[in-house]
C-alpha cells in the first residue's frame, strides 16, 4: 500500500473509467463538493476499490481543470483533465452521439465525424498514460466502458508486465449494426489488446467474437481468440459474459431500516395512499423506453383499464448528458406527454403521473422501491440494468412485481419478472394490468426466485468471477472451452 499519492507506479490494482467515482462540483456561490456521480458503475466497482487499495483513474466531470491525486474512503482518486473541446468531442460527441446509439442498436441516429474519433483516439492515449504511470510492475489494471476501448491496446504496447481486463458495460451490437463504424477495426485492435474482455450477455461476447472474426478472420474457439503477436506467436484473449450485478445485502439492509420504511409509507401517503403505486427509474435516455411506458400507461386510463383513484404512476428521470441534441429532444417529448396526460386525466385529489427530473440519494431510492407495488424496466435496449435488481433486492418482504423487458441484459438472470415486450404496446399494456391484478401468492413466488437469483450473484461475486479470469487468464485461455 502506497503512503504517500504522488508515488508513481505504485499500485498492484488500478480502475481506468471515463467518470471517477466522484464528481467535482461548483455551486453558483462559489462552494465547491466532490459528489459521487452518477450511473451504475460506480457502485459496482466501489467495494472492491476500496479492499484493493486501489487507485482510479477518471475524469471528475468538469472541463479545463486539472487535480492533484487524492484519496476518498480509501480509494486513490487520480484525475484527468478534459479540455471543453475534449468534453465535446470526445464525450458528448464519439462516446455519446456515435458510440452510445450504435451500440444500442441505433434506436436513435448514430453520428459519424473524424473530429469526433481524433479527440477520442487522444483521450484515449491520456487516459491510457495515466493508468501506465500509476500502475506498479505487473499491476492489474481492469479498463471500464465504452468510452475507453482503445486503452488496452495502449497500455498493452506501453506496458506489456501488466494484466489488462476490460469490461463493456452496455452492449455489443451485431455485426450488421457494428459495421457501420468507420474505427470498426481500429476499435477491435484496441480491445483486443486486454486479456480478459468481459461483457454483459452471452450475446454480446457472441457479437464481438463474431466482429472479430469477420474483421481479421482470427480463429476463435468458443470463449478463447487468438490474437497473432509481433514474433508470430499468438496471444490468447478471453471475450464472454459476465453480468453485473448489485450491492444487494447494502440495498437490503437499508431497505430495513426503520426510517425507511417510515419514509415509504409517507410517500404512499402523499400520493393520496392509491390502491397500486407503479414506479419507473431511469436516466433520461432514449434506450430506456420512458416513451412507451408512458403511453401504454396513458392508454390504460383512456381506456378505463385502470383509474387515477386505483393507480399512479411515478416516474424519476435523472438529468443526464443535457448537452447532447438527442438528449434534449426526449427531455422535450416526454415533459410534453406527461403534461398531456395529467391534463386529461388528473384529478384535483389524484394524479395520474409524478414525474421527477431529479437524481436521488440512495435512501430515497429505497423508500420508493419499497413504497411501489410494480416496478416497470421497459428499456428498448439495455446492457444490464442495475435498477431491475436493486428493486428485487429491496424487497425483503417477498411483494412487488417487477414488469421486466426482455431487451435488458438482466433479463437473461430475472426470468421469473413479468417479461415484455415494449415494442409491442398491448402486451406491455396487458403485462402491466397482470402485475396490477397479480394475486399474493404468485407474486411471492416469484419475488422468492428473483431474490436468490439477485442474492447469489451479487457485484462482489462479479468482480471476483471477473478477476479470477484476469488473473488466471493464462490458464483460463488454455483450459476453458466455451462458457
Ligand atoms: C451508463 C454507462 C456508464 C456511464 C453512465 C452515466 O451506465 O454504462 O459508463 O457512466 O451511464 O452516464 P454519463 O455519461 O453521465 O457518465
Amino acid at each position: 500500500e502506497p503512503d504517500d499519492l504522488y508515488v508513481d507506479q505504485a499500485y498492484d490494482m488500478v480502475v481506468v473509467s471515463n467518470r471517477l467515482p466522484v464528481d467535482y462540483r461548483e455551486a453558483e456561490d462559489g462552494s465547491t463538493e466532490w459528489r459521487s456521480s452518477p450511473g451504475g458503475l460506480v457502485t459496482a466497482l466501489e467495494p472492491i476499490m476500496r479492499a484493493a487499495d486501489g487507485a482510479w483513474v477518471g475524469w471528475a466531470g468538469v472541463a479545463d481543470r486539472e487535480f492533484d491525486p487524492f484519496e476518498r474512503d480509501g480509494i486513490s482518486i487520480i484525475p484527468v483533465p478534459l479540455s471543453a473541446a475534449e468534453i465535446e468531442d470526445y464525450y458528448e460527441g464519439f462516446s455519446n452521439d456515435t458510440l452510445w446509439p450504435l451500440y444500442h442498436d441505433v434506436i436513435a441516429p448514430p453520428s459519424f465525424h473524424r473530429e469526433w474519433w481524433e479527440a477520442y483516439v487522444r483521450v484515449n492515449r491520456r487516459f491510457a498514460e495515466a493508468a501506465a504511470r500509476a500502475a506498479a510492475e505487473g499491476a492489474v489494471v481492469w479498463v471500464q466502458d465504452y468510452q475507453l476501448q482503445l486503452v488496452p491496446k495502449m497500455l498493452r504496447e506501453s506496458r506489456p508486465d501488466l494484466v489488462i481486463g476490460f469490461f463493456n458495460h452496455i452492449p455489443f451490437p451485431a455485426y450488421g449494426i457494428y459495421s457501420q463504424l468507420p474505427w470498426r477495426s481500429q476499435v477491435i485492435q484496441g480491445l483486443l489488446g486486454a486479456d480478459v474482455i468481459g461483457f454483459q450477455r452471452a450475446a454480446d461476447a457472441g457479437n464481438f467474437t463474431r466482429a472479430v472474426r469477420r474483421l481479421h478472420g482470427y480463429t476463435t474457439r468458443g470463449s478463447v481468440i487468438e490474437v497473432p503477436d509481433e514474433d508470430g506467436g499468438v496471444r490468447h484473449v478471453v471475450a464472454r459474459h459476465f453480468p453485473i450485478s448489485i450491492d444487494a445485502a447494502g440495498f437490503e439492509e437499508l431497505a430495513r431500516r426503520p426510517e425507511v420504511q417510515e419514509r415509504a409509507r409517507q410517500i404512499r401517503e402523499e400520493l393520496g395512499n392509491p390502491r397500486t403505486i407503479m414506479l419507473g427509474v431511469d436516466r433520461l435516455d432514449y434506450t430506456k423506453g420512458i416513451r412507451h411506458r408512458l403511453k401504454a400507461f396513458g392508454e390504460l386510463l383512456r381506456d378505463g383499464r385502470i383509474s387515477v383513484e386505483d393507480a399512479t404512476l411515478v416516474q424519476v428521470a435523472s438529468p443526464s448528458r443535457e448537452r447532447v441534441e438527442t438528449y434534449r429532444q426526449l427531455r422535450d417529448e416526454i415533459e410534453l406527454t406527461v403534461g398531456r396526460l395529467n391534463g386529461d386525466h388528473s384529478t384535483l385529489g389524484h394524479q395520474a403521473i409524478a414525474y421527477l427530473h431529479h437524481g436521488y440519494p440512495r435512501e430515497e431510492m429505497v423508500a420508493l422501491y419499497l413504497a411501489a407495488d410494480v416496478m416497470l424496466v421497459t428499456a428498448l435496449r439495455d446492457g444490464m440494468n442495475l435498477v431491475a435488481k436493486e428493486y428485487v433486492a429491496c424487497r425483503f418482504d417477498g411483494d412487488g412485481v417487477l414488469v421486466l423487458s426482455e431487451f435488458t441484459g438482466a433479463s437473461d438472470e430475472l426470468r421469473q419478472a413479468v417479461l415484455v415486450n415494449p415494442h409491442d404496446i398491448e402486451g406491455l399494456k396487458d403485462a402491466m394490468v397482470e402485475a396490477v391484478a397479480m394475486p399474493k401468492k404468485e407474486r411471492t413466488r416469484r419475488m422468492r426466485a428473483l431474490r436468490k437469483r439477485v442474492r447469489d450473484n451479487d457485484v462482489a461475486n462479479w468482480s471476483a468471477t471477473f478477476l479470477k479470469a484476469l488473473t488466471g487468464s493464462g490458464a483460463v485461455a488454455a483450459g476453458i472451452p466455451d462458457t
